[in-house]
């Protein structure tokens, strides 16, 4: 079992560049199966998530070649099964992508039901009630989805939840359907975007992507031979922002979208640390202790649920009392209680937690109860007095790549250690 063993105290400092974003990733990959040909990804981030969704396309009869470790070509001209390796989907929440585009290519997809982080009860009635309302029957037993379809057909679909996995599902399901579906309060995050602009790119006719209203032009058929570039990893840029916070550090963090961390820049403005967008570039400094402050994550563009643990660790070190109300899943605070171990004053009331900023955090042995969490208490590892040992590390990898070398380049003391037991 692999740890991560963190030397504390350091104050960050230098340049960082972000990868592709792996919840844009895990949707693009299954989207490659709507074109019975062969799509290019680039700046394609290599974590755990992206290499078992490889492995599920290749089982499905995709050709699958990595050219570089960030570049992937997919051949899906010899699809043969509509049936998703069972175990493998259960291990990973994007797997869901697999039944709209399964469902979009050959009407037909059986899919394990989605694994992934524990945060709580996760449904995905909206998915359901989205594939049903473009024609198709399906069955929920025995731990599968299975969805069939004699046709598809294009129609209004309002999401009684904000939902950016049912937003990109039924995007998917709808793109080779006949006639216009119609997305109503869909999700807005700049990965939907960026999963509509690939479809676009191979022919697809999606409009409106990032706005309240996605019209969906049914099309017969997408083109081969696009090649696409993924967008770069807001979460990923914004935990590298808080590192600075937490830390008095001074970063650049390069090839990442600004405006996608808006929001984000504000609260940090308001934390008293300083926040320079230039170009693909931000640069984070601070001297300070960070200022209290208060918090609801929301759909984008709100304060993302997935920064809401990075924020965590500022608050608890902040000047003063703060309180986040966590808006999108249930049991978002499981890394408060690791928090605590490390000297942390937080109070957990159900989706809301009261954070009374403490002058110093120190090491502890502690776990990753889920991915962002695990990215939590790594910068909580560096902020500390002390040594921090990391466990669970599984969820990291799921999403962050090289997470620890790209620390170590901005000057944090940080080993992966492998223990035999
Ligand atoms: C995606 C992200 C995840 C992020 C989340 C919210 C991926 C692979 N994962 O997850 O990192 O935390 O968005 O930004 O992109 N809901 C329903 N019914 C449904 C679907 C969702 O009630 O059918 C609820 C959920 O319980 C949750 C909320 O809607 O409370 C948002 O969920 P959703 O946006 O679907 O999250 P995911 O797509 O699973």
């Amino acid at each position: 079992m692999d740890k991560l063993v963190i030397r504390g105290g350091t104050r960050l400092k230098g340049e960082v560049t972000i990868s592709g974003a792996k919840n844009a990733a895990v949707a693009l990959l299954p989207a490659t199966l709507l074109v019975d040909g062969i799509s290019t990804i680039t700046n394609v981030p290599n974590i755990s998530d992206v290499k078992i969704i490889c492995t599920i396309l290749e089982k499905l009869g995709a050709n699958i070649t990595w050219h570089t470790p960030n570049t992937i070509t997919v051949d899906t001209t010899h699809i043969h099964s509509t049936t998703a390796p069972l175990d493998m989907t259960s291990k990973f929440r994007a797997s869901y992508y697999l039944i709209g585009s399964l469902l979009g290519r050959c009407k037909e997809a059986v899919v394990g039901l989605p694994g992934g982080c524990n945060l709580g009860a996760r449904p995905i009635d909206q998915h359901i009630k989205g594939f049903e309302a473009l024609g198709a029957n399906v069955e929920v037993s025995q731990g599968k989805i299975s969805a069939s379809a004699k046709k598809l057909v294009g129609t209004s679909i309002y999401l009684d939840i904000v939902s950016v996995g049912a937003t990109i599902n039924i995007m998917l399901a709808s793109v080779l359907a006949e006639g216009t579906t119609i997305i109503e309060n869909p999700a807005k995050e700049p990965h939907i975007v960026d999963v509509a602009n690939f479809l676009n790119t191979m022919g697809a006719d999606i409009r409106g992507a990032g706005t309240d209203i996605i019209k969906i032009n049914g099309v017969s058929k997408l083109k081969g031979n696009a090649t696409y570039s993924v967008v770069p990893d807001q979460i990923e840029a914004g935990t590298f922002m808080l590192s600075a916070v937490a830390t008095k550090g001074d970063l650049i963090i390069k090839n990442c979208i600004p405006e996608h961390l808006d929001c984000l820049t504000a609260k940090i403005i308001e934390m008293g640390a300083n926040v320079e967008a230039n170009g693909d570039a931000i640069h984070v400094w601070t001297s300070q202790r960070p200022n209290k402050t208060n918090l609801k994550t929301q759909p984008y563009p709100g304060f993302p649920t997935d920064l809401q643990p990075q924020m965590g660790v500022c608050l608890a070190i902040a000047n003063g009392t703060s309180i986040i109300n966590e808006g999108i899943w249930e049991s978002r605070f499981q890394y408060t209680a690791e928090l605590n171990k490390m000297g942390a004053q937080i109070t957990n009331q159900g989706k809301s937690a009261i954070f009374e900023g403490v002058d110093t955090l120190y090491g502890a042995p502690v776990e990753a109860t889920d991915l962002r969490a695990g990215a939590a208490l790594i910068i909580a590892g560096i902020a500390a007095k002390g040594e921090t040992s990391l466990t669970n590390l599984i969820h990291i990898d799921r999403g962050y790549e090289n997470i620890e070398e790209k620390f170590r380049k901005i000057g944090a003391n940080i080993q992966r250690v492998t223990e035999e037991f």
